[in-house]
């Protein structure tokens, strides 16, 4: 089968197109062709080894341990294991890699089957393939880490990414009064897709507004805790998801002791991959509550370009490989 694989860290450009032994499934395991996956953040980290910490918690010090990349993915089952019952060839599912060794940028690939959830007719490949991470990472950020109340005012910073997209259209569904913090050009869509309030980062610092929110969505890392904090209600939430290191690093130390000695509560938050959740979602696009929106398509032999496109920073929504 044709796949993208890697041996070494880098750029892009380490990335190479390679015929690759077709997997096979193990008992519990389902093996997918894959119709669509999309790009992460966490693929360009794995692709570069930065942060250190990646290299450390996937394993792969010196030389990536898992020589594919790819987590989200959207296909269909071509073979299942002896003791899978729930699932038979030609069943179109969705599933989250993380925790079975990646492998999404790949025509096949075998998946636990305690990972995989099943596609609704009505939702396609590639929307399907948007939601494992970025749309399972906002349900969590604002439900479990948020603890977002209906009625309560969110602020989604980082609004017209992947996470931002997904976190937006969960929050309205979820009763919240949405404000979303993105550039001038993607302020059309971030509105078209439910967000009651648009802030244009480049004209205006919404933690110099004096507004106040009852939580904040961070998926940008644009600002100091401290900013932040002047932006939340006095017993808001603040939940960091992405951004720079040093953000990351500043929210997961000073986050607990700034927690302990005032009623705002900060939190660094991990997506915790989930069946449930994934097909919470997946339940809200076969709704009609939340629509993925995709930024760009490109073939798999174009995956670096994908990767790059992501890694700069720009794209609105997803960017998925078909
Ligand atoms: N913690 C977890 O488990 C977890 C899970 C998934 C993702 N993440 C992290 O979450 C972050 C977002 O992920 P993503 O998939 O949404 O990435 P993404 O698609 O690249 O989106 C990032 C967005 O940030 C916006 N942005 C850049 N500078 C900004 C600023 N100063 N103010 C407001 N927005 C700004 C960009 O939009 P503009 O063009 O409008 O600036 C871009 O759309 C990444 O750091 C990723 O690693 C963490």
């Amino acid at each position: 089968m044709t796949a993208v694989v890697y041996s070494e860290y880098g750029g892009p450009e380490v990335l190479r197109l390679d015929e690759v032994e077709r997997p096979t499934s193990d008992d519990d395991e389902v093996l997918v062709q894959v119709m669509a996956r999309s790009v992460n953040a966490g693929d360009w980290h794995l692709l570069r080894g930065t942060p250190f910490l990646v290299r450390l918690v996937y394993g792969g010090y010196r030389r990536p341990r898992f020589p594919i990349l790819g987590v989200d993915i959207a296909g269909r089952v071509e073979a299942v294991g002896k003791n899978v019952v729930d699932f038979r060839p030609g069943d179109e599912v969705i599933a989250d890699l993380s925790k079975s060794g990646f492998g999404g940028f790949a025509e096949y690939v075998r998946v636990p089957v305690t990972a995989v959830v099943r596609k609704p007719a009505t939702v396609s490949f590639e929307a399907a393939a948007a939601a494992p991470t970025a749309g399972v990472a906002a349900l969590q950020a604002l439900r479990d880490a948020g603890k977002l109340q209906a009625g309560e005012t969110v602020l989604i910073n980082g609004a017209s990414g992947g996470v931002g997209t997904f976190a937006v259209q969960i929050a309205k569904f979820l009763g919240a009064a949405v404000t979303a913090v993105c550039s001038t050009e993607k302020m059309d869509t971030v509105r078209s897709i439910g967000a009651d309030h648009v802030i244009d980062y480049r004209k205006e610092d919404f933690t110099e507004s004096g507004t106040q929110y009852d939580l904040i969505l961070d998926a940008a890392g644009s600002h100091s805790m401290r900013d932040y904090a002047r932006a939340l209600r006095p017993s808001g939430r603040y939940v960091f998801v992405g951004g720079p290191t040093r953000r990351f690093v500043t929210t997961l130390l000073a986050g607990p002791v700034l927690s302990m000695t005032g009623r705002t509560q900060f939190q660094t938050f991990m997506l915790n991959p989930d069946r449930d959740d994934l097909e919470f979602v997946i339940g809200l696009m076969e709704s009609g509550d939340v629509e993925p929106v995709i930024d760009r398509r490109y073939r798999l032999d174009e995956t670096p370009a994908a990767l790059q496109y992501l890694e700069a920073g720009r794209a609105t929504g997803k960017v998925v490989v078909l």
